[in-house]
């Protein structure tokens, strides 16, 4: 698609400027989306527009809006779009986060729809529309609009830019229809998306619930074997895309050792040099399953007390979205388990889990995932899941474990890590054994099929095959003119 302009939408920005005790500084937030588009968008040297949520964002762009960023070594524009403190909570807090995020999980965790958040919620989809079509700069850009914060903006989009190419990539799992039915704006929902010219799911198991929810509740002609809906005279491929990370070889060609990371996290942390190390990295959030591995902690020490004092599990929570409740409560929750645990089985000196609830650079990330014997990914529902993925990538050694979720997309495809039933907290336990003992020779083996996989099925691929379907639609539609 050469001489194509890109577009990106997302709700988060890639680049946060906030005020801090040293002046203005600079942030990347914890975002699996941000993570997996930030590189796309620097090659194409893209437009990406986002929610300018930092205390020192406004300050940092210029009078259109606009910041050219990464600062040290400009790509690409990120353009601004302020909410007020209203819309914020209508649309961020409440549809985005206690509507559709819970929905979309089948969380346990009972969906709350409000009709004054759907109000913010279409209003702002307006409001990003609006700055889609101010930002382009022809007639048929491609668009890449992220995840379930812009449900009505393909079809908002469409509607003035009716040649554009618009990509929806939802980036979180779509329930099944019976799922999805409860919630009161579905048919408003599957519409604004049915703008997409191509719709993107991580696995084919969400593209089929969505298909069946579009066959449910629209007017609608479903070309399963061709992927397509055709639907208010216009056609949507939807496709699976399973997102990655950028490979690190690429862009840190020289590395510490893996012993080096692992004598500097167990001084940083203050933990005994003999001991065994666990690590979870999350954004504190209750899709990701932090009490069950606790759970699990504990019914492994329970089965395997010899291995009291010589396993650290090691939490790092980035808070996230701590002004809603469901968050809070679960931060209480981590806490009060922690004490209980570390209380029936810790020991001066000792605590089996140490919970910290601080966001991480991916330096510091890469450090933790170098030192530890075993990754816990024990997420209830995820779309795909990217600390499964930048662990592999981080192992450069071979060595490790990777013990995960039976429910993140990325259980599809690594095959070789210990998969678990995160709510089976004994078998969990036992996974964890099973890792702890497993020979360097097997770890080796596993460990090096999974590194193939993530390598080559990387970041770009996933925007490539994306990029390479507009490019079939396009060359289709100039046969047609
Ligand atoms: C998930 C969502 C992303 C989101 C990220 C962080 O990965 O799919 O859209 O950016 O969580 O959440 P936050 O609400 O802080 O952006």
């Amino acid at each position: 698609l050469p001489d194509t302009e890109l577009i990106v939408v997302s709700n988060r920005e890639p680049y946060v400027h906030e005020h801090g005790p040293g002046g203005v500084e600079l942030k990347v937030p914890a975002s699996g989306l941000v993570s997996a588009l930030e590189p796309i968008t620097r090659t194409c040297a893209g437009t990406w527009i986002a929610h300018g949520g930092g205390s020192a964002d406004r300050e940092t762009a210029d009078a259109n809006d606009h910041v050219m960023v990464p600062p040290d070594a400009p790509a690409y524009t990120l353009r601004r779009v302020w909410l007020s403190e209203e819309e914020y909570k209508g649309y961020y807090l409440g549809f985005a986060n206690e509507g559709l995020w819970p929905l979309c999980h089948i969380a346990f965790e009972r969906p709350i729809f409000r009709a004054a958040d759907w109000e913010c919620y279409q209003a702002v989809n307006r409001k990003f529309a609006d700055a889609v079509v101010q930002e382009a700069k022809t007639k048929r850009p491609i668009v890449l609009v992220q995840d379930y914060h812009f449900a009505l903006l393909p079809r908002l989009v469409r509607e003035q830019l009716p040649e554009a190419i618009i990509i929806t990539f939802w980036h979180i799992p779509w329930p099944n229809s019976e799922v999805f039915s409860v919630c009161p704006w579905r048919e408003q929902i599957l519409d604004g998306m049915l703008g997409s010219s191509i719709l993107g799911f991580h696995i084919q198991l969400h593209c089929n619930n969505f298909i069946e929810s579009v066959d449910r509740f629209l007017e609608s002609r479903v070309d399963r074997e061709g992927a397509a809906i055709s639907y208010g005279g216009r056609t949507t491929l939807v496709h699976s895309y399973p997102i990655s990370i950028e490979w690190p070889e690429q862009t840190t060609p020289r590395r510490r050792t893996s012993a080096w990371a692992r004598r500097r996290v167990l001084e940083r942390f203050n933990l005994r040099p003999d001991v065994k190390l666990a690590v979870g990295v999350e954004r504190l959030d209750y899709t990701k399953g932090i009490l069950d591995r606790f759970h699990a902690m504990d019914e492994f020490f329970q089965q395997h007390s010899d291995w009291i004092g010589r396993l650290v599990f090691l939490q790092i929570a980035a808070p996230s979205r701590s002004s809603l409740p469901a968050y809070q409560a679960l931060y209480q929750e981590c806490q009060t388990l922690v004490e209980e645990i570390n209380a029936r089985y810790g020991s001066e000196g000792y605590q089996p889990i140490v919970l910290i609830p601080e966001h991480h650079d991916q330096h510091e990330l890469s450090d933790l995932y170098r030192a530890a014997d075993l990754c816990v990914v024990s997420s209830l529902h995820d779309g795909m899941n990217l600390v499964a993925k930048e662990f592999v990538a981080a192992r450069d050694d071979e060595a490790g474990v990777l013990v995960l979720s039976a429910f993140a997309g990325a259980s599809r495809e690594l095959l070789e890590a210990i998969i678990v039933n995160p709510f089976d907290a004994s078998g969990m336990g036992e996974a964890f054994y099973q890792a702890l003992t497993m020979p360097i020779e097997e770890q080796r083996m596993r460990m090096r099929r999974l590194r193939e996989v993530v390598r080559s099925n990387n970041v770009y691929r996933w925007a490539g095959s994306m990029l390479m379907d507009a490019a079939r639609l396009r060359q289709r539609e100039q046969f047609r003119e």
